[in-house]
């Protein structure tokens, strides 16, 4: 494994699957002038290929697998006690299909961070590349936001659109969004890292001020 690099401060992943996201970010933080270094991650799906990335990166791995538990409080307490051993300044929900309890939430308030492959607030949940070809949506994208209690409603970020053609599917659409999303995070990330945003009582503050509407990546 990597040697930590004490100064810079501590990112754990949170993924469930491809880990495509983890994957971009692991290589922006590879850069020489990251801000950040990526710790760990954890995955609640012993089979996922996040883990085989993780390996190959050299990222050490922890598996919670949610059908041990009998409940969400138990699965949560669990996982927390595992990403504390980490002492993270940052989680970063990239992927992660389990819904957080409150208590987790509050826990990391201000610390954690999900991407969310919607322009929100449209389209929280799931589903969210054909809810909006079947709304005849003409621009979509995603949002990363900070995780708070509401499901997919913590103050947005920063945000990046992609024009949405007339032969797009839902599968030609979710490529399109996951290229705008392996751009954003890493941005996101930095700014974090950097100190430049912190979550207010219930708005960004990006560089201390209040962010009345997300940051956007120019679609191009
Ligand atoms: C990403 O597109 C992310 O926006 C989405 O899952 C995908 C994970 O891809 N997240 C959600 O739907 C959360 N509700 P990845 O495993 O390749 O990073």
């Amino acid at each position: 494994m990597m040697a930590d690099q004490p100064t810079l401060p501590r990112i754990l992943v949170l993924a469930s699957g491809s880990g495509t996201n983890f994957q971009a970010l692991v290589d922006a933080s590879r850069e020489r002038d990251f801000p950040g270094q990526v710790v760990a991650v954890g995955c609640n799906q012993p089979q996922a290929f996040v883990l085989e990335r993780a390996a190959q990166a050299n990222v050490e791995t922890f598996v919670v697998n949610h059908k041990d538990f009998s409940s969400r409080d138990e699965f949560d307490a669990a996982l927390m006690a595992h990403i504390l051993r980490y002492n993270p300044d940052l989680i970063i929900l990239a992927g992660f299909m389990r819904i957080l309890t409150t208590d987790f939430v509050r826990a990391f308030r201000g610390k954690l961070l999900n991407i969310h492959p919607s322009l929100l607030p449209r389209y929280t949940g799931l589903n969210t590349h054909q809810r909006a070809l079947d709304a005849g949506d003409s621009t979509h994208g995603t949002s990363v936001h900070f995780v708070t209690e509401e499901l997919d409603g913590g103050p947005v970020i920063a945000q990046a659109e992609v024009s949405v053609a007339p032969d797009d599917t839902r599968d030609t659409l979710a490529e399109k969004v996951q290229q705008k999303e392996h751009l954003l995070y890493p941005i996101v990330v930095r700014w974090f890292c950097e100190g430049r945003i912190q979550l207010g009582r219930e708005q960004v503050l990006f560089d201390g001020q209040t962010l009345d509407s997300p940051m956007r990546l120019p679609d191009n």
